[in-house]
């Protein structure tokens, strides 16, 4: 038999916790391992944490979190997923779209309409492959002392049920993003 090219459990499960030593594990201790320190902007810790161990180490992980969200004038809630996160030596096997359907079956179940998420826009094309699409609309989220900002990444959502469609209408975040 062949070796098979994929070495590492394909399956994700749900992680009891995910600390700052296990996301260090996954992308190193380098500064800004998502790129996004340049907005500046203050995150929520997600939640609810999906990984992908190889043995003992983990290789890759999704969070996320339920989150007051307006639409509009209607007050809604959406799943919101972040700290997507493959071990670099990992990349490109598929295992970010594992995790990340983990983290999208147990936000199903949730019984929520979407899920959102931010991204640099070099990954705009990895999310819609995944089945995500950018919005056009202007998205805001809180921050610190109040205030309220443009989001500056690229807002990205897909829908959790058949009949869900994204309103065209202005986004805000009534929490820190994700
Ligand atoms: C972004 C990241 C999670 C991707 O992980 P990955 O395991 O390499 O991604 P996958 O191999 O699962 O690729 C997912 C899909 O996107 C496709 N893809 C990858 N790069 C792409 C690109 N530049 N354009 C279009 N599609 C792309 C893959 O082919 C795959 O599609 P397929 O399953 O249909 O073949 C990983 O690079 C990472 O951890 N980066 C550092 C942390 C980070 O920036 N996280 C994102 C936070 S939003």
């Amino acid at each position: 038999m062949p070796e098979s090219p994929f070495p590492v459990a394909t399956t994700a499960v749900r992680l009891p916790r995910y600390t700052k030593a296990e996301q260090d594990e996954l992308l190193g201790d380098a500064d800004d391992p998502f790129g996004v320190a340049e907005t500046g902007l203050t995150w929520l810790p997600k939640e609810e944490h999906f990984g992908i161990r190889d043995g003992d180490r983990l290789v890759a992980h999704a969070g996320l979190l339920r989150l007051p969200v307006a639409i509009g004038d209607a007050e809604t809630e959406v799943v919101g997923i972040g700290g997507v996160a493959v071990a670099p030596d990992m990349q490109g096997r598929g295992l970010a779209r594992i995790v990340v359907a983990a983290a999208l079956d147990h936000a199903r179940a949730l019984g929520l309409e979407h899920a959102l998420l931010f991204c640099r826009p070099p990954l705009v094309a990895l999310y819609q492959r995944l089945g995500w699409h950018p919005i056009d609309q202007d998205v805001r989220v809180e921050q610190p002392g109040a205030r309220v900002v443009l989001m500056p990444l690229r807002t990205m959502v897909t829908p959790l049920r058949d009949d869900a469609h994204w309103p065209p209408e202005p986004v805000r975040l009534l929490s820190l993003p994700m």
